[in-house]
């Protein structure tokens, strides 16, 4: 195990009717506050005049800046960091899911710097200071709710890029499980892909002697396997949809990665497809992780045979330990297709043109990934891999 430094800030606050506990939360925090959503769900849902009321009792003045779109866009940010300048905005709510979060967080580091918030995404600047951030979750899929990163898209160039820093996670998050009743089932499976390509980036790790965290990780993804269907087919059964509510922020709260480094290479792979043609992350992810795990299981066939054994129930052949590892693998994807998941490229629609321009973007700051690192010829394999129908097949 690795040393490690664990501390998670963020205050959770989980369960029925929690929402209108929001004003009381944010008076902590400041008297001014950006209401940041995204467009127009929570309006739909009634969230919307739930926060607006509970705001208004914490006496606290509300400027709104709705808009975001899914792969937060870095010209709202922008216009976001101008609001709060102009309006001496002292803190930040988010009121919906990964992209809202992610786009609050962006604009809560951005006011508080001098050059262009972009800086932080290049590398250019490193976030030092932020705006204090408030969340309603509206949908269990990024781990926003609690982690440090922020993902956002630069339309100048098709670049998502993320931004990292302690200072980003947000104050609290709420939770209510009902909420998440009114999500279309694409939106609740892209969730479902993403919490379990979380734990898959970091149960992936050439870290000896984690066994704690690789149970741990194990649990996870075990609970999300067994309530995917549950909320699928069921849309407004709390308690699967409150399994899942936690597994999706316990995914990504790093927790699990306490001690061990993980990979997050098919994280950088999917960010290229959602720069370029705008796929919701959980799907992009369900299309690369498995032509990811195709094409590195080899690197450690014992870790790939765990995993097929403990997440996915596989007995484990002796005599053919790669036939065990692929079984695992077969099954992940099977678990993609299950939730309506594209994992072909072509499934998604998109075409196989401008792999060489993904995987040159996709290297150009040095090789991906811990578990293997990967260079441009690497993460074209693995693209043409994503793109290949046969494979599907088993050809
Ligand atoms: O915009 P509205 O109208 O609210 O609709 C949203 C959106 O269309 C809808 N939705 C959300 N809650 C709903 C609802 N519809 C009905 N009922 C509800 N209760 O769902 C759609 C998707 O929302 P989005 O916020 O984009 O989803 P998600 O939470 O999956 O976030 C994805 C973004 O998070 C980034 C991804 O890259 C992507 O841009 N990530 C952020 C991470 C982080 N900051 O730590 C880590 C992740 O790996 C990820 O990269
Ligand atoms: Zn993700």
């Amino acid at each position: 195990m690795e040393n490690f430094v664990y501390q998670n800030t963020t205050k959770i606050i989980f369960g029925k009717d929690t929402e209108s506990l929001v004003g009381k939360e944010m008076s902590g925090l400041g008297n001014k506050v950006l209401l940041h959503y995204g467009g127009g769900s929570i309006k739909r849902s009634g969230l919307y005049d739930t926060v607006i009321k509970a705001l208004k009792e914490a006496d606290i003045e509300v400027v709104e800046l709705g808009g975001v779109m899914p792969n937060p866009r870095l010209s709202l940010v922008r216009e976001g960091i101008k609001l709060c300048k102009d309006e001496k905005i002292d803190s930040v709510l988010a009121v919906g899911g990964g992209s809202v979060i992610d786009s609050a967080k962006a604009i809560s580091a951005g006011v508080l710097y001098e050059g262009d918030v972009w800086d932080f995404f290049t590398g250019k600047a490193q976030i030092e200071e932020a705006l204090p951030v408030g969340v309603v979750l509206t949908i269990p899929a990024a781990g926003s709710e609690s982690s440090t990163g922020t993902v956002v898209t630069n339309e100048d160039g098709g670049y998502k890029k993320s931004a990292g820093a302690d200072i980003l996670r947000p104050k609290f998050a709420i939770m209510n499980p009902v909420l998440t009743y009114t999500l279309p089932p694409y939106q609740t499976s892209c969730g479902l892909s993403d919490m379990f390509a979380h734990v898959l980036e970091r149960y992936f790790t050439n870290v000896p002697n984690v066994e704690l965290t690789d149970r741990m990780c194990e649990a996870v993804m075990k609970t999300i396997i067994d309530n995917a269907p549950k909320v699928l087919n069921d849309p407004n059964g709390y308690d699967a949809r409150a399994e899942i509510m936690w597994a999706g922020t316990l995914a990504h709260n790093n927790l699990l990665d306490t001690g061990r480094i993980g990979d997050w290479a098919s994280h950088g792979i999917q960010h290229e497809l959602g720069g370029i043609y705008d796929i919701a992350h959980g799907a992009g992810l369900a299309i690369v992780f498995p032509a990811w795990m195709k094409y590195v299981y080899k690197h450690d066939i014992p870790r790939f045979v765990q995993y097929a054994n403990r997440v996915w129930n596989v007995d484990i052949n002796p005599f053919n330990m790669e036939e065990t590892a692929l079984e695992g693998i077969r099954r992940t994807e099977e678990f993609f297709k299950s939730i309506n998941m594209p994992v072909r490229l072509n499934d998604a629609n998109i075409p196989l043109d401008r792999i060489e321009e993904m995987a040159k973007k996709g290297a150009e700051n040095g090789p991906i990934g811990q578990f293997l690192p990967l260079d441009e010829e690497d993460i074209m394999a693995i693209l043409e891999i994503a793109g290949d129908k046969s494979l599907e097949e088993g050809e």
